[in-house]
């Protein structure tokens, strides 16, 4: 192979390129008549064309019907769902337990309402608005910087005796502890639409009533106020923290109960089997010795 190659020149080489580029006897350029060269051009011009064109018409599409300001895929749940804090489980079940002589066990509790308050935190929420109670703030345009919408101040003072700020240990270190009530997000939900009254927390005893002594809410009426509804999505409302209720049980006798805590308004359902956390939380509550 090698004796062969070399046997011919590069002037001959040359030659047999140039007959490629330009075939005088057959009248190809480049392996291919100008004609049929044509038709391969038209060919792939018009391939390119289409596919271009199919390709944007699918982005414009996709551009056209997504708003960057509302979830792709709304929750079908309408109703909200409600949850616990501290959120201990024990198997399927809330189980906020702890003992009352150990510092370690009162500290995971305490520790967990402290984190959760971070973002409650007076200072922290100077950047959000100072809102018209007892109304919901409805919003249309994007009046706030940076093309967002503004969300109201809920501050962790509002909690009272529950905010951890005059007792850190959010009565963990004896038997009248705190648990913080949180309603998850629904994208432009108004809870009691139409009624102007706002949704309230009410914590009712299942079993071990003799245990419980008394109930306190936080704020006092136990209100989800209207002005933090609706709530527009993260990309509008990239501030908005959730209005809570913090509930503090005085625990007496044997110091455990079963207890449900249920946001009452019209429009939220709490009786779905197949959801057990919508619209009410059950748990249970044992302060140890
Ligand atoms: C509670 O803590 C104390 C002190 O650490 C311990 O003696 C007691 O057994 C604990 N009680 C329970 C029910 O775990
Ligand atoms: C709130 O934040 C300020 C400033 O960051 C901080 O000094 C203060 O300790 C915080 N308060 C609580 C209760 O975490
Ligand atoms: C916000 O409202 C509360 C209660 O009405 C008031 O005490 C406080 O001074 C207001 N804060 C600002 C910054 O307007
Ligand atoms: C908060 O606790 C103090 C005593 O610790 C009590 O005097 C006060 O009434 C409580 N506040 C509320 C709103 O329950
Ligand atoms: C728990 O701590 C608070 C604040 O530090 C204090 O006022 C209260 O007396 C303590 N309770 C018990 C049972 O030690
Ligand atoms: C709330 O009520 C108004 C009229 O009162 C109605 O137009 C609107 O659709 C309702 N919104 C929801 C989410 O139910
Ligand atoms: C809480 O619910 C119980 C039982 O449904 C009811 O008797 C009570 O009046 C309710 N309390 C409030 C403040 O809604
Ligand atoms: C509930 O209490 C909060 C704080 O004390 C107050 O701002 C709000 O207006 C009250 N809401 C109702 C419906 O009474």
């Amino acid at each position: 192979m090698a004796t062969l190659k070399e046997k011919r020149t590069c002037g001959q080489k040359c030659e047999d390129f140039g007959r490629f580029v330009w075939n005088s006897d057959t009248g190809t350029l480049f392996g291919r008549t100008p004609e049929k060269w044509v038709y391969i051009s038209l060919y792939y011009v018009a391939f390119y064309v289409i596919m271009t064109g199919l390709f944007s018409l699918a982005i414009w599409t996709l551009m056209y019907t997504l708003d960057p300001y509302t979830p792709d895929y709304q929750d079908r749940l309408k109703s909200p769902g409600v949850m616990v804090y501290p959120p201990t489980y024990v198997e399927e079940d809330v189980v906020l337990s702890y003992n009352t002589s150990d510092k370690a066990s009162q500290n995971k509790m305490s520790n967990y309402l402290t984190a959760f308050l971070k973002g409650y935190n007076d200072t922290v929420q100077l950047s959000n608005i100072n809102c018209t109670r007892g109304k919901y703030f409805i919003q249309d345009s994007f009046d706030a910087p940076r093309h967002t919408k503004y969300s109201c101040r809920f501050d962790q003072s509002m909690l009272g005796n529950c905010s951890g700020l005059d007792d850190p240990t959010f009565g963990y270190n004896g038997t009248m502890p705190c648990v913080i009530i949180k309603m998850n997000r629904i994208i432009r939900f108004l809870p009691n639409n139409g009624t102007g009254v706002a949704p309230h927390l009410n914590c009712t005893i299942l079993s071990g009533h003799r245990n419980v002594d008394a109930i306190e809410y936080f704020p006092t009426n136990a209100t989800f106020d209207l002005c933090y509804y609706p709530y527009y999505g993260r990309l509008a409302q990239p501030s908005y923290v959730n209005p809570l209720v913090a509930v503090k049980f005085h625990l007496v006798n044997d110091r455990e109960a079963k207890i449900q805590c249920r946001v009452v308004a019209h429009n939220i359902a709490y009786q779905d089997s197949y959801e057990p956390y919508q619209g009410k939380v059950v748990f249970q509550l044992k302060a140890l010795k």
